[in-house]
């Protein structure tokens, strides 16, 4: 009766690695229970996924060819653009978002183009745009623009209101830090960087007024959804963005937080569920509304037994 906050399975989103091939579902090694999938295993997993009563899936893609320009990212038979119509055709109430980067497809892992060593902004932002509307025309229901170029929820704003998908939602990337936590991702998407870091266009870990400004460019430029990534090391970040806007507010409990936990529960170290559960409430109590985690079936799972 006087608990302030509640998990519910609705506020889960469940992310999807699609590979090229067939007949794959293989486990990624740092990420026990998440598997990178072929289309043709794509949707017994989805309706795992619809059965548990989880509403919203985001798709990362591994393509079968990587170069300088990120092809795969925006090519109308891209892994992910295929993932999409094949999902929106037999599931349309699932809601299908589409992680929107290029360090999956670029053979030198940045989030954008690069020459002599320098990503070059503006020439990506064009990218991110041909990237968006072939995923919107695909049958993606948000855009989740993840590459932290300058300008980026402007420029796919505009791209998708020209296209004639005024009505498609940007989820916003607002706040992702440079961090260490994503080393997992990395490993099933394919997706290091060759060479440098991240942290020329991530946020450094130590500032939180400047996650206010990058919220609030975001917001100017027509972000419907706002998150902050990663989660458990940044409930400040999340409930200083929970005062400050209406947004709907997504955290995005990632890779490295889902491999510690696991990786102390198969040791017996700790007690999965009531941990994840302690965790995720945590985050809802900072001010998220929605998180994307890849504990999502679990929580639905061990949700269904509590009731
Ligand atoms: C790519 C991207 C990353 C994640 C989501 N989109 C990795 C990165 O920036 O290196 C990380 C997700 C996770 O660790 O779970 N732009
Ligand atoms: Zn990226």
């Amino acid at each position: 009766m006087v608990r302030e906050t509640h998990l519910r399975v609705d506020d889960l989103i469940y992310p999807l690695f699609v590979t090229e091939g067939s007949g794959i579902r293989r486990e990624v090694p740092s990420m026990p229970g998440v598997y990178q999938l072929s289309l043709d295993r794509l949707n017994e997993e989805v309706e795992d996924v619809l059965a548990l009563g989880i509403p919203a899936v985001i798709l990362f893609g591994i393509p079968d060819h990587k170069d300088e320009v990120g092809s795969g990212a925006y090519e109308e038979a891209g892994i992910v653009q295929r993932a999409l119509r094949q999902l929106k055709k037999a599931y349309p109430e699932l809601v299908l978002i589409a992680d929107n980067c290029l360090c999956e497809y670029t053979s030198h892992g940045h989030c954008g183009l690069v020459r002599d060593g320098e990503i070059l902004n503006d020439e990506t932002l064009e990218l991110l745009v041909r990237t968006a509307v072939t995923q919107a025309e695909a049958g993606a229901d948000v855009i989740a623009p993840s590459n932290m170029m300058d300008g980026f929820v402007a420029a796919i704003r505009d791209g998708l209101d020209t296209a004639g998908f005024k009505h498609t939602p940007i989820m916003a990337y607002s706040v992702k830090y440079a961090s260490a936590f994503y080393g997992p991702f990395r490993e099933a998407a394919h997706s290091a960087p060759a060479f440098g870091d991240r942290r020329t266009y991530q946020m450094d870990p130590a500032n939180v007024r400047e996650a206010l400004r990058e919220a609030r460019s975001d917001v100017e430029e027509g972000a419907d959804f706002l998150m902050v990534k990663p989660a458990m090391a940044y409930l400040d970040v999340v409930k200083a963005l929970r005062e400050a806007f209406p947004h709907p507010l997504v955290a995005y409990n990632v890779s490295g937080e889902y491999a510690m936990i696991k990786a102390a529960a198969r040791n017996g170290w700790l007690d999965e569920r009531a941990v994840v559960l302690e965790l995720l409430t945590g985050v809802k109590r900072a001010g998220a509304d929605l998180i994307i985690t890849y504990h999502a079936k679990d929580v639905a799972r061990w949700l269904r037994e509590e009731d």
